[in-house]
């Protein structure tokens, strides 16, 4: 063991931060600087690759596992055993391992998965959604995972694009407040913590990720990786306000966005990336460009990488994930600082960055998974605070055809009940994407309870539940059976551009389905959607009720909570509900406002 006195002052958990930082960036050849700025997907992390390149980042991409339905412990045997291959460089650097956990620790099999961010948002509830954070931490740190590219803090501008469900809303002051998440993730910093410098509270805490920086959600007819057309004041006002509240709870990264900003690729903007992420706002975490980043800045043919290289770096990207062909990524950067297109002083700063939030986060004192968190993933209490969630997200947009006679909450000791949809009954599709694959899947993918599971459980031992996915001709003749029927649609899941639509239409034609069940049997509809989605004038005036139901994810208890009445309806629109996508974009911001219900609409089905 060496003593104290032997030890450098990097190695001393006890030194100042900035003074460890200093120590070792001194040390540090360029090789070692350069690997410190490269993060590589899991698939080519070789313990060779790690060691001779001196990398200083891993990630998985949405998907990409140990192997299927791999456990949490799995994870962390995995991920130990890429921090050996690190830790037995010269300098013993440990590197840092990055994953999407963007509603609970989404790719682990058994994890808790919560509520997407358009659903947080209609909870308006900054302290569940910091307690949110706070659980998704244990149970990601417990998976040997150190860094959450969580959360995305775009300001929805437009539902027509593909990850409108990862905002917490189209309201710049509702997503700030929601960014209580990163204060879950990494705790939350003293009083005095300087703003802009990074923070993360413990071994049981992560770093997270604040994301895309900056416009993504504003981008011209809501086009993924599009062009936000907006004045700097514009985005003063509406797209930079989230990251100020990040910022002051200790973000530790802040990840670009592919996006442009009147035709100017972020990932190429010294203006945004610098001149204002660092120097106005005073950011000293470290700039994680997105997959493949660098990429799109080049021609379609791919030809000037070093080119992108140098235009990224300059600009202020300090990680780059690369994440394949980190040998062209670091050859690059070689020939870019030898022939000072790239300053030696750029170098430095990224480096720096990049060491100040691994000591931030303890890497070096507990730079292993903590086994004793593995009891946490998709605990009992998690699972609690999921039904927590899901409760309080849901909106409830239509109860009765007359107001004076609420059609909701719903006789549980009914004598015979219908449940039918493509959604009543598929644990995938209450997930949405980015769980367990990017896109996200249907079925029984993991660990959970489905809206047909929870109402089962909530009636009375003499209601007669029929289920059918698609309700059959016999069903719907004898439909005078039915006290009522409960009729899920919604989307399949996307993630992306795959998300991406101009025609937003209830998909597996569930508009249809619901007229022709409540044409016959008094309806509720729970639509489960990443966002808004087109209400047919049969679907509106046909059905009961109405309640989006968003993506609740693994704990869909909350769901029959509420239409049961244990719960009254407390999720109010974070996003105006368009009339038609001939109107779009429909925003509060929009000229002509007129939307079908208005942001922050969301009726009670208590009476009063
Ligand atoms: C994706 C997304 C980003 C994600 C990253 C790593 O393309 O844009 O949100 O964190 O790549 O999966």
């Amino acid at each position: 063991m060496v003593g104290r006195e032997e030890l450098c002052v990097y190695q001393t958990p006890d030194a100042p931060v900035e003074a460890r930082v200093k120590d070792l960036l001194s040390r540090m050849t360029l090789p070692e600087k350069f690997g410190q700025m490269t993060q590589i997907e899991r698939t080519v992390a070789s313990p060779a690759a790690i060691r001779d390149f001196f990398i200083g980042s891993v990630l998985n991409s949405g998907g990409s596992a140990p192997f299927e339905d791999a456990k949490s412990s799995d994870w962390a045997d995995m991920i130990d055993g890429f921090q050996r291959s690190a830790l037995a460089s010269r300098l013993g650097i440990p590197l840092i391992y990055g994953t999407d956990a963007v509603h609970g620790n989404n790719n682990v099999y058994g994890a808790t998965v919560f509520p997407h961010n358009i659903a947080l948002g209609a909870t308006r509830d900054a302290d569940l959604v910091r307690r949110i954070g706070a659980a998704t931490a244990l149970e990601v740190r417990a998976s040997g995972v150190h860094w959450a590219f969580a959360p995305c803090v775009a300001v929805l501008g437009d539902p027509r694009w593909g990850r409108s469900y990862e905002c917490y809303g189209e309201d710049p002051g509702l997503v700030s407040e929601m960014t209580s998440l990163v204060s879950g993730l990494q705790g939350e910093p003293p009083e005095e913590h300087p703003n802009g410098y990074p923070f993360v509270a413990g071994s049981n805490k992560v770093v997270a990720c604040a994301k895309h920086f900056v416009g993504d959600g504003g981008t011209d007819k809501g086009v993924n990786e599009g062009n936000t057309i907006a004045s700097y004041e514009d985005l003063e006002k509406i797209h930079i306000p989230p990251y100020l509240k990040c910022l002051a709870q200790g973000v530790s990264t802040v990840m670009a966005s592919y996006s442009s900003w009147n035709g100017s690729n972020l990932h190429s903007s010294y203006f945004l990336l610098t001149e204002v992420l660092k120097e106005k706002l005073g950011f000293k975490g470290f700039v994680v460009s997105d997959w493949e980043g660098l990429d799109r800045l080049s021609d379609p043919w791919g030809s000037n990488y070093r080119n992108c290289v140098k235009t990224a770096v300059n600009a202020g990207i300090d990680m780059v994930m690369v994440p394949f062909k980190y040998e062209q990524f670091i050859q690059d950067m070689t020939d870019l600082v030898e022939s000072g297109e790239i300053p030696m002083a750029r170098v430095n700063d990224a480096v720096e960055r990049i060491l100040r939030v691994k000591f931030v986060a303890g890497l070096f004192e507990h730079p292993f998974s903590d086994r004793s968190l593995l009891g946490t993933v998709g605990c009992k209490e998690h699972r609690e605070l999921g039904r927590e969630a899901v409760r309080k997200s849901l909106v409830l947009l239509k109860n009765g055809k007359n107001a004076d006679k609420p059609f909701l909450p719903l006789d549980r000791n009914a004598k015979r009940i219908l449940i039918t949809g493509t959604h009543a009954d598929d644990l995938g599709y209450q997930c949405g994407g980015w769980t367990k694959t990017w896109f996200g899947l249907s079925g029984r993918i993991t660990i959970g309870t489905t809206l047909l599971d929870a109402i089962k459980a909530a009636v009375g031992d003499n209601t007669e539940v029929v289920y059918e996915k698609t309700p059959s001709k016999e069903t719907l003749a004898s439909s005078e059976g039915f006290s009522y029927a409960i009729v899920a649609v919604g989307e399949s899941p996307y993630a992306e551009t795959k998300g991406d639509s101009s025609e937003l239409i209830i998909p597996f034609n569930g508009s249809d389905i619901v007229t022709t069940v409540a044409e016959r049997i008094p309806t509720l509809v729970m639509l489960i959607s990443g966002r808004p989605v087109v209400l047919e004038p049969t679907v509106l005036e046909k059905t009961e009720a109405l309640v989006a139901a968003w993506l609740p994810g693994t704990e869909g208890q909350g769901m029959a909570d509420v239409i049961f009445g244990d719960y009254d309806f407390e999720g109010k629109l974070p996003v105006s509900w368009f009339k038609t996508v001939e109107h779009l974009p429909v925003n509060a911001r929009t000229n002509s406002y007129d939307p079908l219900f208005p942001l922050g609409f969301g009726l009670s089905s208590k009476p009063v």
